[in-house]
């Protein structure tokens, strides 16, 4: 069905009998460029050397995206599919290797339905987190959905990698609340959850879902939220000791007295770190509970915010509580700094002197680096999960860190490679902290630093390749991952440079 070289004129003409074609942008078309840059969230990705889309085709519905499916299989052309665009590699819409590809942008195709009363909404793949919170939280406010804070992260890519957020201790990552999907396979065909399968249906709740097939469509599991939920915010400096309370805040996260309802996630930079807490009921509860558990916090009535949930989602990306919940669909992307991001897996607590190291030898260095803590535990730490989504890291792991070096003026030359230094020193540094053998990082945090797939004469990404990288982010299910490629896809037509290859019949 593939054929082996690309045919790009072919395919062009494909998509021009199949498509209208006020949907497919060439590169010589007007709009060409500002479609392309539209969800980019790192200018790294808009330099000269870019390997850029043949064209891109903007589908606002499922036959579109399976006409674009079919022209790309018949004519050889391979697609990268792009729903909120902040794939941390940008492996959405570029490639790193010379390859012919095109971009299918699936922003168009954006609906979220949400039913009163109802514990599910549908979300259609190109939906951004912020577009699904709104809609759930003005029609439906009794309940919420899982996610993360960044409200212009696309649901597709979130749910697909796992997806990590303020109430996963509460109900588990972003995969383990998907009810059904519906995808586009390699052959252009629609499948629900029962034509799919377990194995596939698995997969695509953690397992990235480039190397599948298109997810078209989401049906998400909403769960029940108090109509009033507490945000606090407490900044604590190093002169404040900030290694004490880190020292003391670790050791909280799988104490059995820690409420699920209860999340505080720590953003650490230079010398300080900012403790954000998200509880799911009023101030007067979550004053006890943190006195109870973490009373060197010193948090007060004072710290708190009541409100609704939703509102306490923009008041976490905004970081106010002046944006209106409607900010929470503003999709525009603003291409001002550059970064390179990297993350790690903690299960054995750093201690007070591994702290104050840290922020010493390292943060308080440079003001450009970050370090976001997001705790697990709770429902994402507990039982054989991994029935339900590839997301691995869950029993024993304390939290996630995700690391952040931000530069400006231009992609490469000084600041960038000072800033890609600094970034490796200090990653190089939590190495005694980390987990090892293998070191975990999380899927949504794309590394390619971590390794690339090599494709073989036979052109298909070989499994060998995949591990070097793969089982540190799904650890023992990269292999059940590819025997379910194998299945769906082993002519290797969904990939990127860190997709799933197929197990071979061999092992
Ligand atoms: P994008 O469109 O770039 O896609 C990402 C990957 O998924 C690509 O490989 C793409 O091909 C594939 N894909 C996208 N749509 C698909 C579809 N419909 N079918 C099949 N494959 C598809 N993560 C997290 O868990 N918690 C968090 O709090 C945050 N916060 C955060 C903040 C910021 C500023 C950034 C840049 C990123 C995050 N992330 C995150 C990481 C984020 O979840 C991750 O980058 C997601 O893959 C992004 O999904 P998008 O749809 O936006 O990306």
């Amino acid at each position: 069905f593939l054929t082996s070289s690309a045919s790009p004129d072919s395919f062009l003409q494909c998509l021009s009998a199949m498509l209208p074609s006020e949907l497919v942008y060439q590169q010589s078309s007007s709009g060409f460029t500002s479609v392309l840059e539209s969800s980019v969230q790192n200018p790294k990705f808009l330099t000269n050397t870019t390997v850029r889309p043949l064209c891109i085709v903007t589908a606002s519905s499922v036959p579109h995206v399976q006409a674009a499916v079919r022209c790309g299989r018949w004519h050889g052309v391979r697609l990268r599919v792009r729903s909120g665009g902040h794939d941390y590699e940008g492996l959405s819409y570029r490639s790193v290797r010379p390859e012919v590809f095109a971009v299918l942008d699936l922003a168009r195709l954006r609906g979220v339905r949400v039913v009163p009363g109802e514990a599910s909404a549908w979300a259609d793949a190109g939906a951004t987190l912020g577009e699904l919170y709104y809609a759930v939280g003005t029609a439906n406010p009794g309940f919420l959905f899982p996610g993360g804070v960044c409200a212009t992260v696309g649901v597709s890519g979130f749910v697909s990698g796992g997806g990590i957020g303020l109430t996963m201790r509460k109900y588990g990552v972003g995969g383990d609340n998907v009810l059904d999907a519906r995808i586009v396979n390699a052959d252009g065909d629609v499948l629900d959850r029962a034509a799919m399968g377990e194995d596939l249906f698995w997969a695509i709740r953690g397992g990235g879902g480039e190397s599948f097939g298109v997810v078209v469509a989401w049906r998400l599991k909403l769960s029940r939220v108090p109509p009033t939920v507490t945000v606090a915010n407490n900044l604590r400096t190093m002169e404040q000791g900030v290694a004490d309370l880190l020292a003391k805040w670790e050791t909280t996260i799988l104490a059995p007295s820690l409420p699920a309802d209860l999340t505080i996630r720590v953003a650490l930079q230079e010398r300080h770190a900012l403790f954000q807490t998200l509880y799911l009921g009023r101030c007067s509860d979550l004053i006890r509970t943190v006195g109870g558990v973490f009373p060197e916090l010193g948090m007060t009535a004072a710290d708190c915010n009541e409100m609704s949930w939703l509102r306490a989602m923009a008041f976490i990306y905004f970081g106010n509580t002046g944006t209106p919940a409607e900010g929470l669909l503003n999709r525009t992307n603003s291409l001002g700094t550059y970064f390179k991001s990297k993350s790690d897996y903690v299960r054995r607590a750093v201690g007070r002197a591994g702290w104050e190291s840290l922020f010493q030898q390292q943060l308080s260095r440079n003001g450009n680096m970050l370090m976001i803590l997001e705790p697990h535990g709770g429902a994402v730490g507990g039982g054989n999960t991994n029935a339900t989504s590839p997301y691995p890291h869950r029993r024993g792991v304390l939290f996630n860190i995700q690391y952040g070096s931000m530069w400006w003026g231009e992609a490469n030359g000084t600041a960038a490679a000072a800033a890609l230094g600094w970034l490796d020193g200090l990653y190089a540094f939590m190495g005694q902290y980390a987990t090892s053998n293998p070191r975990e990082a999380f899927a949504n945090y794309r590394d390619l630093d971590l390794g690339q797939n090599v494709v073989g004469r036979d052109g298909v990404s070989s499994y060998s390749s995949g591990r070097v990288w793969a089982e540190r982010y799904f650890m023992g299910n990269y292999r059940r991952l590819a025997a379910v490629k194998a299945m769906v896809d082993p002519s290797d037509y969904f990939r990127n440079e860190q997709s799933i290859p197929p197990l071979p019949k061999t092992l």
